[in-house]
């Protein structure tokens, strides 16, 4: 499921124009990101880091289908904060209610990096549940 939540503003996000690679901790999983693929799985933003994970078999939850509705795709961003757009209040409200909120925590489904830097992404316990390691 995915889609885009008609009651919240449209995200403003740089699309990346080159390739760039992601890792997702602590499953310790690199994928290199290539804009010409976007989106990978409809769910989320479009080359948002919940896109990027499910088109590459990292199982993130994601209970509203990425809308910014919940916060069960709260991750962390531990490289390439900057890379990624500004959260909107929708993203910042959903992240309040998310449990071991960081600085650099952001939705997994409105968080899309612009690719002009490498990224390392750490998936809190509480979401990793269906995350297929040693992919
Ligand atoms: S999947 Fe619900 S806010 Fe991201």
């Amino acid at each position: 499921m995915g889609g885009v939540n008609p009651y919240i503003k449209e995200a403003e996000v740089r699309v990346p124009t080159r390739k760039y690679k992601i890792t997702f901790m602590p499953m310790n999983v690199t994928v290199e990101v290539d804009p010409a693929r976007f989106p990978y799985e409809h769910n989320g933003l479009p080359g948002s880091l919940l896109d990027i994970a499910l088109g590459n078999g990292v199982e993130i939850d994601h209970a509203c289908g990425g809308v910014c509705a919940c916060s069960t795709c709260h991750c962390v961003i531990k490289q390439g904060y900057d890379s990624t757009n500004e959260p909107l209040d929708a993203e910042l409200d959903q992240l309040d209610n998310a449990p071991g909120l960081k600085a650099t925590s952001r939705l997994a489904c409105q968080a899309v990096p612009d690719g002009t830097c490498d990224v390392i992404v750490e998936v809190p316990e509480w979401n990793r549940n269906l995350v297929q390691e040693g992919h």
